[in-house]
């Protein structure tokens, strides 16, 4: 995606071949800044306080950070510390555990000094799989948009709406929610967005508004009390999210809020997609409610929050009573009865383990729960 007419990854290697730069998240839409991963350490701070996040880029983030632990010391030991300290970064999202494994099989069958080079290699083909995937993925859902396009009767944009920021900021490049809408307005499908600001991070506020501006494509920020009520009066014709970690039968957690957004979906008969990457799929687990763990984050981002003053500096400003508590639930499981459908890069599938299995045939036979 390009930023002011340059072309942007999320992630990418340093011209030394060795550090990391990401785009620091936490400082957009005020300020667009890069910042270098130089350690382990580095790539797990960015995705623990959130410089980093999105389910694919959380996956990549990690993977870097195995092969600069890696460079640094090469041994079993260290191997096993790096995964057990990224693990530990962020619970809901899996494609960080699916990352880590990933890695750890390609390294763990080689002798350590053939270790550092080989986990660059690895990482950088994450990054380059996550963008075909993306790019599938949008391929995938560009029908369906199309098709709205012409059961409106090519008279009126699409209307998409969607939670959080499943885009290109949440993985290297495209997007996953968003990768259908970027094609859809790249080959002249009016696309109109309703973007959920998404509370408390303001995911969808702060970043799917900015990367979407950038790129073009006609969007409007609502409150995220407002779905619902578009939905009543046919102002939403499908709505697209992203997701942290599907079961193998089709449950989906995604950023907290969207449980009741699919709800409403259901309602009132507007299709609910989920945009959902191979890496996504937890295929160890069946029942999303008892078994996705769901994070819990520090209460500050309910009781506060920042944004630009009007002398144009950046600040945090409270928002409740001192002495109320508040609790931070990020994630929420949408249970796949009130899924339409899964847009994956292998082509669409129901929210089911069936319609997982007619797409990943390669995993019949292995029972849920046995990984
Ligand atoms: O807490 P975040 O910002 O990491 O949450 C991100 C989401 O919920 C996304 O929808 C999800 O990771 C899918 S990203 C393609």
């Amino acid at each position: 995606v390009n930023v002011d007419g340059t072309p942007f990854r999320t992630i990418w290697l340093a011209g030394d071949g060795e550090t990391v730069e990401i785009i620091d998240q936490t400082r957009l839409p005020h300020r667009f800044v890069t910042v270098r991963l130089e350690t382990l350490e580095d790539a797990a701070h960015a995705i623990r306080a959130m410089l980093v996040r999105g389910a694919p880029l959380i996956g990549a983030t990690a993977a870097y950070g195995v092969a600069m632990a890696m460079r640094d010391d090469p041994s079993d030991e260290a191997l096993a510390a790096a995964r057990a300290s990224l693990a530990a970064t962020r619970p809901t999202a899996v494609n960080l555990r699916w990352a880590l494994d990933d890695m750890a099989a390609h390294l763990a069958k080689l002798s350590p000094g053939a270790r550092a080079e080989a986990a660059y290699a690895r990482a950088a083909a994450i990054c380059d799989e996550d963008v075909a995937i993306c790019r599938a993925i949008g391929e995938h859902g560009l029908g369906l948009i199309r098709a709205a396009f012409e059961a409106g009767g090519r008279s009126r944009p699409v209307e998409v709406m969607t939670h959080c920021n499943a885009g290109w900021l949440a993985t290297v490049d495209w997007g996953t929610a968003t990768a259908p809408i970027y094609m859809a307005h790249d080959e002249g499908i009016p696309v109109h967005v309703w973007v959920d600001e998404t509370r408390p991070r303001n995911q969808g506020a702060f970043l799917t508004a900015w990367e979407l501006g950038g790129h073009g494509v006609p969007h409007t920020v609502i409150v995220d009390n407002a779905g619902g009520h578009l939905m009543q009066h046919g102002r939403v014709d499908l709505m697209i999210t992203g997701t942290d970690r599907t079961t193998a039968t089709g449950d989906v957690a995604n950023k907290i809020g969207t449980y009741l957004k699919a709800l409403a979906a259901c309602d009132n008969g507007v299709p609910f997609y989920v945009a959902l990457p191979g890496p996504t799929i937890d295929w160890t687990i069946a029942d999303g409610v008892r078994d996705i763990p769901i994070e819990e984050r520090d209460p500050v981002e309910v009781t506060d929050i920042s944004g630009r003053a009007p002398d144009g500096t950046v600040t945090t400003v409270r928002l409740t009573p001192h002495g109320s508590a508040a609790a931070n639930f990020a994630f929420d499981v949408t249970p796949a009865r009130l899924v339409t459908g899964l847009i994956t890069e292998r082509g669409l599938c129901a929210a089911s383990a069936e319609g997982l299995l007619s797409l990943w045939p390669e995993r019949r036979g292995r029972a849920a729960g046995a990984g």
